[in-house]
This record gives structure tokens, C-alpha cells and sequence, in this order.
């Protein structure tokens, strides 16, 4: 089975009770529960990981290139500013899909530009937590379907 990195970035810990207005009321763990059935269902083995902390992330995109096919990431307000996790993105090679909750577009001017966005294969907005499935289905397009 090829496995996924599903990687969240700082404060996403707190869902569920973060303004659930913009983010809804789902926590962390039921959405990577919810994750974890639908990757399965695809064939690939999804491994959970989140940070809050810039060099934590880092860290686990490095060991991903080593034992994962691809790469979903919500790196949180890490999006708009970190060119150190841009540049891990850039080194690993292995595709990478943003993903955002919330429609970023939609909201404060600073959470328009993703300086992460260049350097990943495609990013997902606005859906919640559909915004994860659907970024599984990019990775399964991207990576040739069947898992196993
Ligand atoms: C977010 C959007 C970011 O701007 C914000 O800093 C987050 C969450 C989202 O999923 O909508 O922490 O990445």
C-alpha cells in the first residue's frame, strides 16, 4: 500500500473549537478518522501528523520523501509566510496538495497570497473537511490509482 502523509500545520490541534465559524465544528481527530476510511478505500496507508511548530513540519516533510508517495498539507498561516517550508516542499520532489478549510480567497488580504502554492502540485479551498477528500482524490489521480 502507498503511503500519504497527511500534515497539519499550527493551531488546526484546536478544530472544533477554533472560531468554528470559519472552520465548523469538527475536531481534528474526527476528521482524520473520516480520512483515515477514505484513504483506506483508495489503497493507500495515511499516516497523521500535525505541528505546531515551523521546524516540526519541516522535519516531517524531509522523512517523507523516504517513506511516502505523496503529501496532503494544511500548513495554517505558515502558508502565507514560510519560505523554509516552501523550500522543504521544493526539496522532497514528491507531490504535495495544498489544502485550506476555509475559503482563504474570501477573507483577510494576507491570507490571499500562499508563498507554498508555486511549489505544490494543486490546492484545495473552501470545502472544510471536503477540502482533504477532495485533495485524496488529487493525490490518487496524481499517483495512478490502485495502491495495493
Ligand atoms: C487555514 C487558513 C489559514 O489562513 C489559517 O491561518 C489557518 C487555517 C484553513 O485551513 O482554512 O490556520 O489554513
Amino acid at each position: 500500500m502507498k503511503k500519504i502523509l497527511i500534515m497539519n500545520g499550527p493551531n488546526l490541534n484546536l478544530l472544533g473549537e477554533r472560531e468554528p465559524n470559519i472552520y465548523g465544528s469538527e475536531t481534528l481527530n474526527s476528521i482524520n478518522d473520516m480520512l483515515d476510511e477514505k484513504a483506506r478505500e483508495m489503497g493507500f496507508e495515511p499516516i497523521f501528523f500535525q505541528s505546531n511548530s515551523e521546524g516540526g513540519l519541516i522535519d516531517r516533510l524531509h522523512e517523507s520523501r523516504l517513506d511516502c508517495a505523496g503529501v496532503i498539507l494544511n500548513a495554517g498561516a505558515y502558508t502565507h509566510y514560510s519560505y523554509a517550508i516552501r523550500d522543504a516542499i521544493s526539496a522532497i520532489r514528491i507531490p504535495v496538495v495544498e489544502v485550506h478549510l476555509s475559503n482563504v480567497n474570501s477573507r483577510d488580504d494576507f491570507r490571499k497570497n500562499s508563498v507554498i502554492a508555486p511549489v505544490c502540485r494543486g490546492t484545495i479551498a473552501g470545502f472544510g473537511s471536503y477540502s482533504y477528500v477532495l485533495a485524496l482524490y488529487a493525490l490518487d489521480n496524481i499517483l495512478g490509482g490502485c495502491h495495493d
